[in-house]
């Protein structure tokens, strides 16, 4: 039986993301700054991750929460050994009936068949730029394209939905909207504008840092006329349009300048167990304690419902209305965006 539970503004909980490593191959800018993740950076140890086992056992609980939609983040998920074993397990879940992955798709060649043959039904790839030169800079390892259009063509071929998700920020890759939406609208893959967030604490974020989304789809619509599309699902995090020649669309995250905290459904679990209602949050509740000191299931849902039943995040329609900023919050490749 399923009990749903209501937050402080009457929104369910509806979508688990898990952040199953906080390791990645990439250093983009604006999420894992070389000069901050640097060859010495310390990541988790292995003991501190949650196990297939105990991520299995949590999906489960979720389930009787109403969580249908389990997505799996970084760092970089692919790089977590026997991914595809973890998504075996959790698509055989009771009341699970999507379960997708954010990746940079590099390790998509490889895995793509497998972890669609073990029940990955979507991939939401991050791509910021089509041409070499900008690409090698934002990812910071100078990377070109190349690898991450062969992982999307993988990904085509194994039989997987897609998206592509291209943060856009100011100074970084403005000039890439236009080669992005072109070479997208002919692959017919749905390319998704994000506008740059204050996420974490070293990313430099400002408003002047921001290309909004009224600015993205002037841009676009001038060359290639739009037209607006209903929402997927209650809770989407894109307003989606299409172009009016074709059947390829666009969606843009405008989390800053046209936040969406009113319907977000989301709840957030690190790779070492902590829980967050928030992606702003500057704190997570210890789940990973409470699996480890060997309490029952019945203990661990009382605590989520009292942890949802409690939550009144709405960070970023705050920044909206102007209300004093959060100084410490955590890192984006810690909690997989
Ligand atoms: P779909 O299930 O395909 O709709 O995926 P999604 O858009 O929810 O997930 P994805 O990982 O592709 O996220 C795309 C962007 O949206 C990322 O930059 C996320 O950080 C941002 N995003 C997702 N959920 C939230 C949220 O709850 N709050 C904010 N501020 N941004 C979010
Ligand atoms: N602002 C917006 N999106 C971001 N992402 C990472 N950092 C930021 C940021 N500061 C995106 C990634 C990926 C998704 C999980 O989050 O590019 O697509
Ligand atoms: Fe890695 Fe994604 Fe962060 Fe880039 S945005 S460093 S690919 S986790
Ligand atoms: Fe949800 Fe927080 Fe994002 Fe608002 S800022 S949509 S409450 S995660």
């Amino acid at each position: 039986m399923v009990n749903y539970v209501l937050d402080k503004y009457d929104r369910p909980m509806k979508d688990l993301r898990i952040s199953v490593i906080d390791q990645c191959n990439f250093r983009c800018t604006y999420c894992m700054p070389k000069e901050i993740f640097g060859d010495d950076y310390q990541f988790m140890p292995a003991q501190e991750l949650l196990s297939f086992d105990e991520l299995e056992r949590m999906v489960k609980i979720f389930a009787q929460f109403g969580t249908e939609k389990i997505r799996l983040t970084g760092g970089e998920p692919l790089m977590r050994k026997n991914l595809d074993e973890l998504i075996r397990r959790l698509s055989a879940i009771d009341g699970i009936k999507d379960i997708a992955v954010t990746t940079n798709a590099v390790f998509l060649v490889k895995q793509a068949k497998k972890l669609k043959a073990a029940g990955l039904n979507r991939v939401n790839i991050s791509l910021d730029a089509i041409e070499d030169e900008v690409f090698k800079q934002t990812n910071g390892r100078g990377i070109k394209t190349s690898p991450v259009i062969k992982g999307i063509e993988a990904a085509r071929e194994a039989g997987l939905n897609i998206k592509i998700n291209m943060v856009v920020k100011k100074g970084m890759n403005e000039s890439q909207i236009l080669p992005m939406a072109r070479y997208f609208k002919e692959t017919g893959d749905t390319l998704r504008f994000i506008e740059f967030m204050d996420v974490g604490n070293h990313n430099g974020w400002n408003m002047d840092t921001v290309i909004s989304k009224k600015e993205i789809i002037r841009q676009i619509h001038e060359e290639l006329p739009l037209e607006p599309l209903d929402a997927n699902y209650y809770g989407e995090v894109a307003s989606r349009y299409k172009y009016k020649d074709g059947n390829s669309e666009i969606g843009v995250i405008s989390s800053v300048t046209d936040a969406f905290c009113s319907t977000c459904t989301r709840i957030r679990l690190s790779a070492d167990g902590k829980l967050f209602t928030c992606l702003f949050a500057t704190e997570g509740y210890d789940l990973k304690e409470m699996i480890r000191s060997n309490q029952t299931d019945h203990e661990i849902i009382l605590q989520l419902i009292k942890i949802w039943t409690k939550r009144d995040d709405r960070y970023s329609d705050e920044r909206a209305e102007g209300k004093p900023q959060k100084k410490e919050k955590i890192e984006m490749s810690y909690i997989g965006g």
